[in-house]
């Protein structure tokens, strides 16, 4: 996405001066923006309201909606969609990426029902190797989900390619898509460990 409200709080989340308060403020305020543009194209219903003067012709949203945080960075992103759509319900799966393998490791999933006929949002900072999210989005559609997004701040182009092949029906919205992965698999230039930085814990 690269509206200049998005790239102006990416450049100050990338900082490494920026602290875990405005980290985490600035999370909340660019997932809102991606969020929005996500949300475009979630289906809606022709509806009629009465107004105090007349008829009008609106729409309302027609789907379920469902956030998948995976954890735990993406909590971090779980306030911004919420405060747009309050009404959402929330999943959770739970990943870390072992450091030794790069592997992602499953310890915790508990999904809302209607991630079947509804719409999913999975949402993490970061989608580096892919193999997290790839990891997240087959653990969804083996319980149901057929119709699913993925929001997060920053990729790079084998991650992106990792989860097309996989999933080549779930669209990716990101604030950027850096250069590479580096010999660790940090996305660079990125914005380093979005876990610790969001929460403050030491890396
Ligand atoms: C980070 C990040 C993603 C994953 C991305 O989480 O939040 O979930 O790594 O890497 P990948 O695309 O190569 O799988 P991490 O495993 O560090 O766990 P955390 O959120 O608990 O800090
Ligand atoms: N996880 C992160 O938090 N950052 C990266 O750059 C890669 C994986």
């Amino acid at each position: 996405m690269d509206h200049p409200c998005v790239q102006h709080k990416l450049a100050i989340i990338r900082d490494v001066e920026t602290g875990h308060k405005r980290f985490r403020e600035l999370a909340t305020e660019i997932t809102k923006f991606l969020c929005y543009e996500a949300l475009q194209n979630i289906p809606t219903k022709d509806i009629t309201v009465t107004t105090p003067v007349g008829e009008a012709k609106a729409r309302k949203i027609a789907t379920d909606l469902v956030v998948v945080p995976i954890l735990r960075a993406g909590v971090g992103m779980l306030d911004g969609i919420l405060e747009l759509v309050p009404t959402a319900r929330v999943g959770f799966v739970g990943l870390f990426r072992d450091e030794a393998t790069k592997q992602p490791m499953t310890y915790y999933e508990r999904f809302p029902p209607q991630i079947k006929g509804g719409t999913c949002f999975v949402v993490d900072p970061m989608v580096a190797t892919g193999g997290s999210t790839v990891a997240a989005l087959d653990l969804l559609k083996t319980n149901g989900a057929d119709n699913i997004v993925v929001i997060c701040i920053v990729t790079c182009p084998e991650g992106l390619a990792r989860v097309n092949e996989a999933h080549p029906d779930v669209a990716v919205y990101t604030a950027a898509i850096d250069e590479r992965l580096d010999e660790r698999k940090y996305i660079v230039p990125g914005l380093g460990d979005a876990g610790d930085r969001l929460f403050g814990t030491p890396h």
